[in-house]
C-alpha cells in the first residue's frame, strides 16, 4: 500500500533520511522506532509531502506521489497526526472535526455558492461520519468543549479523530502515546486495534512506548541516524543486536 525506494533528505550538512526503503502491506500496523533525531518525523514529513525528497520515491497504492501536492495525499486518502498537536485550540471539538471536509468535496465552487442539493447531501453525510468518529472515539462528552480547555489526553485523540474525519485509508501517527499516562496508553493501543480492525484503516506509527508497539504493530522499522538498522515483526527487533546498540551503543 505504501512503499519507499531509497528516499534521501538533507538540511545542510545533516542526513536526517538516508536511502531509506519500507513496504507497509494494506491492512498492518507499522511501526517506526528509533532513537531522537533517527529521522521518523521526518520520514512522515516527506510521505505526507511537506519536504520534498533529494532522492528516491514514494508509491501508494502503486502509484508515485513522490512529486504530488500535499492536499492530494490526503484526497488519495492519507492523513496523519503530528507530534505535536495542531488543533484549533479556540475552537470546539466539533468545529475541529469538520474542519478537514473540504478535502473530500466532490463538488465544484459555483455549486457550494448556489448551495445546491448535491452540497447539502455530501454536508449530512460529512457530519454523519464526523458523528461515526466521535462515537467509535468515545468523545461525545467533550464535542462541545473548546480544544484549550481539554486535558492532553483528550486532544491528542481528537487529533486522531480528526484524521478518521478525513476518512482515510492509511493513517500516520507521530507519538500517539507521547504525553499521555500508562492507563491512556493502554486505551489507546485499543483504539489503534479498533482503527485497524473495525474502519479497515492500515496505520503507520511513530512511538517510543516499546509496550505499546509490541502489542499492536505486526510489523516494526528501525532507525538510527537517519538509516534503515533492523525490520521485522516485534519479536525480532527485540533482541537484534544492532537495534540494542543503536539504544544504548556499544
Ligand atoms: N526542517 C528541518 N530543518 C533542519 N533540520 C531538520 C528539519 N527537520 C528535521 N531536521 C533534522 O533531521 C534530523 C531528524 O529529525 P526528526 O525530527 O525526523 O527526528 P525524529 O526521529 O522524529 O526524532 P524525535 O524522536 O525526537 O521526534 C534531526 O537532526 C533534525 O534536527
Ligand atoms: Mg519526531
Amino acid at each position: 500500500m505504501l512503499a519507499a525506494d531509497n528516499v534521501s533528505i538533507s538540511f545542510g550538512g545533516v542526513h536526517a533520511v538516508r536511502d531509506v526503503s519500507f513496504e507497509v502491506a494494506a491492512g498492518q500496523v507499522y511501526s517506526i522506532i528509533g532513537p531522537n533525531g533517527a529521522g521518523k518525523t521526518t520520514l512522515f514529513n516527506l510521505v505526507s509531502r511537506l519536504y520534498d525528497v533529494d532522492a528516491g520515491s514514494i508509491t501508494f497504492d502503486g502509484e508515485p506521489i513522490t512529486r504530488v501536492p500535499p492536499h492530494q495525499v490526503a484526497e488519495r486518502g492519507i492523513a496523519r497526526t503530528f507530534q505535536n498537536t495542531e488543533l484549533f485550540e479556540h475552537e470546539t471539538v466539533l468545529k475541529n472535526l469538520l474542519i478537514g471536509h473540504h478535502v473530500h468535496r466532490q463538488t465544484a465552487l459555483w455549486e457550494e455558492l448556489l448551495f445546491l442539493p448535491k452540497v447539502r447531501e455530501q454536508d449530512l453525510v460529512f457530519r454523519q461520519q464526523v458523528e461515526d468518529v466521535i462515537d467509535l472515539l468515545d468523545l461525545q462528552s467533550y464535542r462541545d468543549q473548546i480544544i484549550g480547555n481539554l486535558p492532553y489526553g483528550v486532544r491528542k485523540m481528537v487529533e486522531i479523530a480528526r484524521a478518521l474525519c478525513l476518512g482515510p485509508r492509511l493513517i500516520l501517527l507521530d507519538e500517539p502515546s507521547s504525553g499521555l499516562n500508562p492507563e491512556e496508553t493502554e486505551d489507546l493501543s485499543f483504539w489503534i486495534e479498533d482503527i485497524n480492525e473495525e474502519l479497515d484503516i492500515t496505520v503507520v506509527m511513530v512511538e517510543h512506548d516499546m509496550n505499546l508497539v509490541n502489542q499492536v504493530s505486526d510489523r516494526v522499522l528501525v532507525l538510527a541516524d537517519g538509516v534503515v538498522i533492523a525490520v521485522g515483526t516485534p519479536n525480532e527487533i527485540q533482541g537484534h543486536p544492532d537495534v540494542l546498540r543503536a539504544y544504548l551503543g556499544d
